[in-house]
């Protein structure tokens, strides 16, 4: 029986200095689409038939004296493969539960710590989703949490936290919010903005264009920011005129995409509005943290995904469009695929449909697509 390692063991393996050998077993079209990516990563795919068919030994790119990971969708395929390797006298572990534990990793990093002010990243790797802690003292607000509420309660214990407020920047589309339940949970009050909970059937409390919002620390200011275009009512927080978490508005590398819930080019015409007043009176040293990224180069030598107003501005020629038409085209134009479920994925975040673990599971396989790539 080969060795197994958990997703936050591998994690581990990606950041240390030799990085880790990934042999992936799934199918090439699943693969391309959705794989562990990091800096240190060596990656091969191979799959599990084509092993068995030729031979471990027919493939030379499986390295022979580093240990190898050998990854599928659930643990299984993967820990026949690392078998076969080990069999070969390769050094061999698989991953325990496959890209579906993968998925469902989720690592706490540190944007900043200060006397009045700390703020955590909860990266949640395999879908590039980011959701935020903002504590002051020692309350904390919750932003874009994900469905694993647990992760969230898990760590306002270790760090001695008092969830105060939860909010959702906006109602997601490409994973399915913990917000509601998490709320639920820690006994928080639960904010979004009015429109985006249309139809839903949770209680919120309404989050209002230029809300302050104070907790902990009354000297921490949270101020809402209506930034609409990516939806309807999508929200920015300003976190102590410093720190801009952005949603799905401003990404490090695009804007949110217009297109999720209808009325694409109505949406795109909001989120050039959006750009042109809001976005555009904020101050270029402002820190920028998003709700996503797409690449795991937008990960920050810090390690965090962050960066300055002045840098992004300074990449992203949508930010500097005088031309509504030529933005709301290239907006319309550039969205690629649409992300699997979007429309069941609402549904559920609407709180219309409670679907079982296994199944939310099912719905979120593949990485976020919730950005328009400039
Ligand atoms: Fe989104």
């Amino acid at each position: 029986m080969p060795k197994s390692i958990t997703a936050d063991e591998l994690k581990q393996r990606m950041d240390s200095d030799e990085g880790a050998v990934i042999l992936d077993v799934r199918a090439s079209g699943a693969y391309d689409e959705w794989r562990i990516q990091g800096a240190k990563v060596q990656s091969v795919n191979i799959q599990n038939s084509k092993l068995q068919q030729y031979g471990v030994k027919h493939f030379t790119q499986i390295p022979k004296e580093r240990e190898v990971v050998t990854v599928c969708a659930k643990g299984i395929a993967a820990q026949e493969a690392a078998q076969m390797l080990a069999a070969e006298g390769y050094q061999a572990v698989f991953l325990e539960g496959g890209m579906g534990a993968w998925s469902e990793f989720y690592e706490p990093v540190r944007v900043v710590e200060s006397e009045k002010l700390t703020i955590y990243q909860m990266m949640r790797l395999a879908k590039g989703c980011l959701s935020y802690f903002v504590v002051s003292g020692d309350a904390a607000i919750v932003i874009d949490a994900g469905r694993h509420i647990d992760r969230y309660i898990n760590f306002a214990k270790r760090k001695g936290l008092r969830i105060q407020y939860v909010f959702d920047t906006h109602l997601h589309a490409d994973h399915i919010s913990g917000g509601v339940e998490l709320a639920k949970a820690v006994g928080a009050d639960y904010f979004i903005a009015p429109p985006e909970a249309e139809g839903a059937t949770f209680s919120y409390t309404p989050l209002e264009d230029g809300m302050s919002i104070s907790f902990g620390d009354s000297t921490v200011k949270v101020i809402s920011l209506r930034t609409p275009g990516h939806t309807l009512a999508s929200t920015c927080f300003l976190v102590d005129d410093q720190y801009l978490l952005s949603g799905d508005t401003l990404f490090v590398s695009g804007l949110g995409r217009s297109d999720l819930k209808g009325r694409a080019r109505e949406m795109a015409q909001k989120m050039f509005e959006t750009v042109r007043t809001t976005i555009a009176h904020l101050p270029d040293d402002l820190m920028v943290l998003p709700g996503h990224y797409s690449d795991f180069r937008e990960i920050n030598q810090n390690g965090f995904v962050g960066e300055t107003l002045r840098d992004i501005r300074a990449e992203n020629p949508m930010l500097h469009m005088t031309d509504e038409s030529q933005f709301v085209e290239m907006a319309v134009g550039n969205v690629g695929v649409t992300p699997p479920n979007h429309e069941t994925i609402i549904a559920i975040n609407r709180g219309q449909l409670t679907p079982s673990p296994v199944e939310e599971s099912e719905l979120e396989i593949g990485p976020n697509r919730c950005a328009v790539k400039h």
